[in-house]
């Protein structure tokens, strides 16, 4: 009876986790985790510093965030839709102590555009057909000094500065 309610458990979160996958890669961007290195590469470009507030549209587990609290003292802001996900990137802060600093909110990127208004950087890693979505209320919504950094994909019609990579890091401002 005990190993059948495991099986049972192991199965209702592989389900979960399985739907999560499907969810994020149907919704605009498969979950795929920016690196470390790459990160700190993109947040030193934009000079990220502790009196600013960082937008990650598609924050994955978290980390970019978690990164951005913990090396540059910056606030946070993270937007998940796909439910999996969502749940690590709350629990990963959580254990990162840095909730004071973050928060993550659950759901589309669209149902939660005016979160531009508030951010000096914008942080994406997202496929070509969610930023061709983006690009049209993305650049007249962002305020004065606000940069956009973009690891891999580039908006079609703004030119941004480029850093080479694999993987290339692209920079609106
Ligand atoms: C390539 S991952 C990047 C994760 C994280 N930003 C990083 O760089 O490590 C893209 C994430 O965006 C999420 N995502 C895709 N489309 C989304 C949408 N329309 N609204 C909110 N999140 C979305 C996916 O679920 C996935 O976790």
């Amino acid at each position: 009876m005990i190993i059948q309610i495991i099986f049972l458990v192991f199965l209702i979160f592989a389900l979960f986790w399985f739907l999560s996958l499907l969810i994020a890669a149907y919704s605009g961007a498969p979950t795929i985790y920016s690196k470390d290195k790459i990160i700190k590469k993109a947040l030193y470009a934009v000079n990220l510093n502790k009196n600013q507030k960082i937008v990650d549209f598609g924050c994955g587990n978290g980390r970019v965030l978690i990164i951005a609290s913990r090396g540059f003292g910056a606030r946070g802001v993270g937007v998940e839709i796909s439910p999996f996900y969502y749940l690590l990137a709350k629990l990963n802060v959580l254990f990162s102590g840095e909730s004071k600093n973050i928060k993550i909110y659950f759901g589309n990127i669209r149902d939660h555009e005016k979160l531009v208004n508030g951010a000096d950087v914008v942080y994406l890693y997202l496929l070509d057909k969610i930023m061709r979505k983006i690009e049209p209320w993305i650049f007249n919504a962002l305020k004065k000094n606000t940069k956009i950094i973009s690891i891999t994909f580039p908006f079609k019609n703004h030119k941004g500065q480029v850093y080479d990579g694999p993987p290339k890091i692209y920079i609106y401002n």
